[in-house]
């Protein structure tokens, strides 16, 4: 069978001992285990290089992980006795890998598993080819049960990249099978979009070029390069964010509405959306790079300066881009995306502006400079929720306008809001794909922004704390 099914399973993490494991898979899957939303009674094995990892080590660290209250410790610490094991893959020889497919057949008779199995890839890049070749090569590709493997971010490093990894993994795994992590997608307030826009009929009218002037949408990190220069020097914002987390969120805001809410129909629009997108014109793009300063008192390097950075790299760590729609729904309707790591504060949101009444009839009340749009932000983090920016009469003379909002906030309404992670993983164990990238979907994305991949850059400063360089102003102007 190759997939559709849910059941207890047994979930391979490669790279077990590594921070992505430690961070987010294994919490997650605690969560989840305690939620009993793991399809049964599912059992863990990490596996990675170290040689002296055994079961009772890896059950420590699996604890460790573990960020959840007191009260669910005991039990997470009872299911890490029983369901969590190690196997190490040494050298990732061909060897090694018969040797993880006996371990992994061992551990299904003795948990009496009907061969589900989940292999998520939580690997540096170029680990991807070896692993996916070693488990197709010993045929654990296929099983009695389903077998899924997730792949993560970065899935390739251009279209070339991105395709040479979509055929080898089409040699063993079928597009059913193979789950493309993009961890936006798993956010709360990303699957509100398709919420907000379906199941709300006022917004879905007006969501064209009739009513709407420009979409932005932005995610701004406070924090630097903190300690992955070794990656981010070979990456940067174009890579590390715009061609994926804001490529999605665009495509969720632009796509056409789906035939169903479910994976097919949802990823062909959100494919069909980013076709339609026009090649990038250079005059359209606005690279930047951080130079020193003070944030809140405290002294910053800049981006040249961080441990493992070139003194000469060119490497942005700030982009901003125009994108253009050709379709009917969008043309004219410019889309600005823009990501940078040290600006003046975490946010991420996508502001939606709507088009200015055709006829100021303040103008004789003496509003002329009170020209405001209506805007919809939608704030993804960290204040997840919405507002709905109004124009009011101020009250009392003279007769003024003000802009307020409509607020909506997810913390007020709800107690607590899951991890991108746990939602993923949920979707994983229930053979659910829709917030998961097609492959189809990762090549179009690569293909939009290929010319702007390796051309020669001259990034722009911007101080650290700023909102980036001030060239960016002018692509909006
Ligand atoms: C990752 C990038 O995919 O997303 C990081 O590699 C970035 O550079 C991170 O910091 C941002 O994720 P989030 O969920 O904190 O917005």
């Amino acid at each position: 069978m190759a997939d559709g099914g849910t059941g207890a399973s047994l979930f391979v993490i490669f790279g077990g001992t590594g921070d992505l494991a430690r961070r987010k898979i294994l919490p997650a899957l605690h969560q989840l285990h305690l939620q009993g939303a793991t399809g049964g009674d599912s059992v863990v094995l990490g596996v990675a290089r170290d040689r002296e990892m055994n079961d009772a080590g890896y059950r420590a660290l699996a604890r460790e992980a573990d960020g959840g209250a007191d009260a669910t410790r005991s039990e997470v610490a009872a299911w890490a006795e029983h369901a969590i094991h190690y196997e190490s893959i040494g050298a990732g020889a061909p060897d090694d890998y018969v040797r993880l497919r006996a371990r992994i057949e061992q551990i299904e008779t003795d948990y009496g598993l009907a061969g589900n199995r989940a292999f998520y890839v939580a690997l540096p890049p170029d680990a991807f080819p070896g692993t996916i070749t070693g488990l197709g090569e010993v045929g654990l590709g296929r099983s009695e049960g389903w077998t899924r493997i997730v792949i993560e971010k970065p899935f390739g490093r251009d279209l070339a990249s991105a395709r040479a990894l979509n055929d080898l993994l089409h040699r063993y795994f079928s597009e059913e099978q193979v789950y493309r992590i993009d961890h936006y997608l798993g956010k709360e307030t990303v699957q509100n979009l398709l919420v907000f826009r379906f199941a709300n009929a006022m917004f879905e009218s007006l969501w064209n070029r009739d009513h709407i002037e420009a979409v932005q949408i932005t995610v701004a990190e406070e924090l630097g390069v903190e300690r992955r220069a070794g990656y981010y020097e070979r990456a940067g914002a174009l890579r590390d964010i715009v061609q994926n987390h804001l490529t999605q969120l665009m495509t969720l805001v632009a796509m056409e509405v789906p035939s169903a809410i479910a994976a097919d129909p949802i990823r062909a629009e959100k494919i069909k959306a980013l076709r339609a997108v026009a090649p990038i014109r250079s005059e359209n793009v606005v690279f930047g790079q951080y130079v020193g300063g003070v944030v809140d008192g405290e002294a910053v390097p800049a981006y040249h300066d961080e441990p493992g950075v070139a003194a000469a790299s060119t490497t942005e760590t700030f982009v901003a881009v125009k994108l253009e729609i050709e379709n009917w729904r969008w043309q004219g309707v410019p889309f600005y995306l823009r990501t940078g790591k040290r600006l003046a504060r975490r946010l991420t949101e996508i502001e939606v502006k709507f088009r200015r009444a055709p006829v100021w009839l303040f103008r004789q009340a003496g509003c002329e400079d009170e020209i405001h749009r209506n805007t919809l932000l939608l704030t993804l983090q960290p204040d997840e929720g919405f507002s709905l920016l109004f124009e009011i009469k101020a009250p009392g003379q003279p007769f003024h306008l003000r802009r307020q909002p409509l607020r909506f906030n997810y913390a007020e309404a709800f107690a607590q809001i899951p991890d991108a992670y746990q939602t993923l993983l949920r979707d994983l164990f229930e053979g659910d794909q829709t917030l998961f990238v097609h492959a189809d979907e990762v090549e179009a994305a690569w293909s939009l922004f290929a010319p702007l991949l390796d051309a020669p850059r001259d990034p722009r400063p911007y101080a650290a704390g700023s909102w980036g360089p001030a060239e960016a102003e002018v692509l909006e102007a």
